[in-house]
């Protein structure tokens, strides 16, 4: 965010009426003060999409998306926010200048990574397609063999990097590029015991790794000798690539993951190209890794379901089990599928065929069954050792779920397959969540996420806070952040705090552009796009909220305060046993 200019965006915001904006994508009608239609993230009937022209926002009630008018635009357009913002800047005629705030020098020598790799990438790909050297001829026919046709090596600008120590070295300096940058976009290495380089690939067949945009940020060579060396060597870490940020295939794949509403992730290289070359092209690879959260963010801009398909040896399924949690706490819905044993999704397809993939791909489990079959084979779930196994790994995934109730609906369904009481299992769950039972602060309050009835209170007080400014002071003077139970909730008084403090104005817009989070950015629109019920009895609204919020304050202290006591007597520890009773006592005659 800090690469433009913050005048900038407010001119932005200032200039881009999120009704204009809106109507450019969907028909609006007005609706008291409102404006509704159709949600144009679900099909519908009836409108659930609505923009307020006063507090310029929207909140699509159908699908829980809403916030301003950039995040409007990231979600039609699929950008990020700097993108939205220079899209919205052309729109609306602000100027905002190339010149980045971020250090120059940093933005140059990315440029020029991106420009090397180019011109690598040329290099590598004109040598496959054209050389006519008898090694050259032979990957060509490597790569027939294994299924790929010229237009696929073309797509995804596969290339051959010669057997030799300095055939990259020597086309750069024909195009005069410094030896220095080659080894910083990590294409040649230097030599140890004397002066000079080294190509890093050689006698490798070359897939560049191509970001969103289409920049080439990194390279893998797969070698052509049989003996026992990497079978993949690949670039290092990079000014433009750092491991497990980027997915293989991506930028091809983009689209199709919107339009399919799914994406398949698999492991290698050619796990990716052969089943596009099949037709299947919402598919990208992970690059032999479990998967990472940068990973997952890039692909849930496109959708939010996932079908993992790993190679089926132990490896394979040793990194996907590691992925599952992580696609689930970042809350995304996610199946695996599994292909015969010895297989990976390139060679099915050679042997199978693209319908038999579909096939599989349509036949994927849902994450529970997957991982629960695959313990019940690891682990005899007829016994109680077997069982008590079975639950606990299965609880490790079950306690990631964000969502409590589809947690309640795992725990139902676990001590059913199993035959174990639900509370059992509900108590081992305790005994991992991370936040509860005895932490040894004073009194600090839980962060977990607040039951509904405390968030309701808290929703309260943020909706009033943003409907009236004037609410502010108070509430900064009397009420703490952490006073606050709801992590996203705290997030966001924190932002308005800090604002105040600064004398900013704290209007919904320029709160929602404070958070990437996408679910702080809908929790913020939503709030707003609720009616306004409480027009006459806001001031009384808002001294019950508060009154409310500063008795579960005092309450949870005293529960923190009862462990306390508990701990201390039972270690005989009598001076701390005095003193936290006087203090108890003291919060009890404050009632
Ligand atoms: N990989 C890697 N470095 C290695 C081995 C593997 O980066 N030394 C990554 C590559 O991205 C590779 C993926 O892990 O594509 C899966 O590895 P593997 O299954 O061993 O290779 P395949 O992709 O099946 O390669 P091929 O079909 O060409 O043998
Ligand atoms: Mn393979």
């Amino acid at each position: 965010m800090p690469l433009i200019p913050e005048e900038a965006i407010q001119q932005v915001l200032d200039r881009a009426d999120i009704v204009d904006i809106v109507s450019l994508y969907l028909p609006l009608k007005k609706a008291g003060r409102s404006f509704k239609a159709l949600s144009p993230f679900k099909a519908e009937k009836t409108p659930s999409f609505v923009v307020s022209p006063d507090k310029q926002i929207f909140h699509c009630f159908s699908t829980g998306k809403g916030g301003n008018v950039i995040s409007f635009v990231m979600l039609m357009e699929k950008m990020d926010f700097p993108e939205a913002i220079r899209f919205l800047a052309k729109k609306v005629g602000v100027d905002i200048p190339e010149e980045r705030f971020q250090d120059r020098k940093q933005e140059n020598i990315q440029q020029q990574l991106y420009e090397v790799n180019a011109v690598a990438v040329e290099y590598f790909s004109n040598i496959l397609l054209t050389d006519k050297r008898e090694d050259v001829e032979k990957v060509r026919m490597y790569l027939k063999e294994r299924g790929l046709s010229l237009e696929t090596v073309q797509l995804f600008q596969i290339g051959y990097a010669l057997e030799q120590w300095d055939g990259l070295i020597k086309h750069a300096q024909k195009k005069d590029i410094g030896l220095r940058l080659l080894e910083k976009a990590g294409l040649i290495i230097p030599r140890e015991k004397q002066d000079g380089y080294y190509d890093r690939f050689r006698n490798r067949v070359i897939f560049p790794i191509v970001d969103a945009r289409g920049n080439c940020r990194a390279f893998g060579g797969r070698t052509m000798e049989k003996d026992n060396q990497a079978k993949y060597v690949n670039s290092p870490e990079t000014a433009v690539y750092t491991k497990g940020r980027h997915l293989y295939g991506f930028q091809l794949a983009k689209d199709s993951i919107a339009q399919e509403d799914f994406a398949i992730i698999v492991e290698g290289y050619m796990d990716c190209i052969i089943p596009v070359q099949a037709g299947v092209k919402n598919v990208v690879a992970s690059l032999g890794t479990a998967l990472t959260v940068e990973q997952i963010r890039l692909l849930r801009r496109y959708s939010k379901n996932v079908v993992m398909l790993f190679d089926s040896d132990s490896a394979g399924v040793a990194a996907m089990i590691r992925s599952l949690d992580i696609l689930v706490e970042e809350e995304m819905l996610v199946k695996v599928a599994s292909l015969k044993e010895g297989e990976d999704p390139d060679s099915f397809i050679n042997r199978y065929g693209a319908d038999a993939f579909k096939k599989c791909i349509e036949e994927a489990k849902p994450l529970f069954d997957y991982k629960f079959d695959f313990l019940a084979e690891k682990y005899d779930p007829s016994s109680v050792e077997g069982k008590a196994r079975i639950s606990a790994e299965m609880l490790q995934t079950i306690q990631k779920f964000p969502n409590a109730v589809v947690k309640a609906g795992y725990l139902n369904r676990l001590s059913k397959v199993l035959g174990i009481p639900e509370y059992a299992l509900r108590q081992e769950l305790e005994k991992l969540e991370p936040q509860s039972g005895q932490r040894s602060g004073q009194n600090e309050v839980s962060t977990k996420t607040a039951s509904p009835q405390k968030r309701t209170v808290e929703h309260n007080i943020l909706k009033l806070l943003l409907e009236e400014n004037s609410f502010i002071a108070v509430t900064r003077k009397d009420v703490a952040v952490e006073d606050f139970q709801d992590q996203k909730i705290r997030s966001v008084i924190s932002k308005i705090y800090d604002l105040f403090d600064q004398g900013k104005s704290v209007n919904p817009t320029g709160l929602i552009n404070c958070f990437e989070d996408e679910e702080i950015q809908t929790m913020v629109s939503g709030l707003i796009a609720e009616e306004e019920a409480m027009i006459d009895n806001k001031e009384k609204m808002y001294t019950d909220c508060i009154s409310r919020l500063k008795k579960d304050r005092q309450k949870s202290y005293r529960q923190t305060l009862l462990e306390q006591i508990r701990v201390a007597e039972s270690s005989g520890n009598h001076q701390q046993l005095e003193m936290l009773k006087m203090e108890f006592n003291k919060t009890v005659r404050g009632l």
